[in-house]
């Protein structure tokens, strides 16, 4: 399974990279307005500096257009920006359509804004390289985010669809564990999720005591 971060911030997927685990990068219009970047120009020069921090792994950039003729304009601008840029294209009918058109083209892309296994399938036909179904927005509906990973598993082993399913809107170490059980291919998550994963009381317990011991025998030993 791979990781990617989910945020625009620089400093946070400098410290994931320093980390040494991590394996892409996705973005979306309120990450990059979170960290006040505005101006195509300005969002351009930022997915930029992330690219270069993160070379040669995906780096999601969304589209802000919504009919098909202004996304393969932003979208191919996207493209040139760095050879790692993979375009985020949201799950509408001119979304579909988009999403066949850079297939066609050979440009790498990540289907955003997945709620049901039957947009996952209409992801997949259009030639998807990724799905991002939001786990994180459907448990806070009171539905089953995970249930929803499972089941575009099954649906792709089944049906032999390569779109990989990109578990998306993560909030904690649990979905994590649980979305690489359902069979996702890639996480998503701020950097907080993924230093959750460190975390356990025993191995705190248990190097507090290796290190007591140590100390105790090494005593009066030069
Ligand atoms: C995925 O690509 C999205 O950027 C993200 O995971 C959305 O998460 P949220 O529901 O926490 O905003």
């Amino acid at each position: 399974m791979k990781f990617f971060i989910d945020t625009a911030n620089l400093a946070q997927i400098q410290e994931a990279e320093d980390f040494g685990i991590l394996d892409g990068v996705t973005t979306n219009p309120s990450l990059m307005a979170k960290e006040g970047i505005t101006g195509v120009k300005n969002v351009h020069e930022h997915y930029k500096a992330i690219c270069k921090i993160v070379e040669g792994k995906p780096v999601s950039a969304e589209v802000i257009s919504t009919d098909f003729k202004g996304m393969v304009k932003e979208g191919e601008k996207l493209a040139k920006l760095a050879d790692n840029i993979v375009i985020k294209i949201p799950m509408i009918k001119d979304g579909i359509k988009a999403l066949s058109y850079f297939y066609k083209k050979g440009i790498p892309t990540n289907c955003t804004l997945v709620f049901s296994a039957g947009q996952a399938i209409l992801a997949a036909k259009a030639g998807a390289t990724m799905v991002s179904p939001f786990i994180g927005r459907i448990d806070d509906t009171t539905w089953d985010g995970m249930k929803l990973i499972e089941d575009i598993a099954e649906i792709y082993a089944i049906q032999g669809f390569e779109t990989e399913i990109l578990a998306a809107s993560i909030r904690n170490g649990k979905h994590i564990v649980d979305a690489a059980m359902a069979g996702t291919d890639i996480v998503t998550c701020p950097l907080s999720s993924i230093m959750g994963l460190l975390n356990h009381p025993l191995t705190d317990i248990g190097l507090a005591k290796f290190l007591a011991d140590h100390k105790k025998a090494s005593k009066g030993k030069k």
